[in-house]
């Protein structure tokens, strides 16, 4: 996979209206991030959520300027693509005690929004 390039090729093939096979994972990741994380998840922490900003590769409830919930906190290691995709399809069952509520049941638009963060920098 050519990752670097993703996101740019992503966003020209927004402008350009075009349907591109392997860009169109991170729109689409775009557009689920949108509708179904941003509420929580902005540019910034907020008592809602932690920034995501970078969150990939990034130790598991590692930001300073988020209050974990000590069930997240219990979790060692890395965001990797596999956890974060077991921590999207159940968050309590990755992390019992997270507050984070949300899921995303589906294994491919999963996949699409674990592409989309990558691209948070
Ligand atoms: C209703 C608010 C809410 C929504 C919606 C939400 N989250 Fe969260 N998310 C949280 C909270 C709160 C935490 C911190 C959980 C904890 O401390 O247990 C969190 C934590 C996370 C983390 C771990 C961050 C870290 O620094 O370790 C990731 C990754 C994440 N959310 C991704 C997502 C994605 C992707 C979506 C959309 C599918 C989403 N969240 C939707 C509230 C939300």
């Amino acid at each position: 996979m050519t990752r670097p390039a993703l996101p740019v090729l992503a966003a020209l093939a927004l402008v350009a209206g075009l349907t591109v096979a392997a860009p169109s994972q991170a729109a689409d990741g775009a557009r689920l991030f949108n509708l179904q994380c941003k509420t929580c998840h902005g540019a910034k922490s907020t008592p809602m959520g932690p920034a995501l900003a970078g969150v990939a590769g990034a130790d598991i409830a590692g930001r300073e300027d988020f209050t974990y919930s000590a069930g997240l906190k219990a979790k060692s290691g890395t965001w990797t693509d596999a956890a974060l995709d077991a921590y999207l399809a159940k968050p309590m069952a990755f992390a019992p005690g997270t507050r984070m509520m949300v899921a995303v049941p589906n294994a491919e638009n999963r996949a699409a929004i674990v592409t989309y963060l990558k691209t948070l920098k």
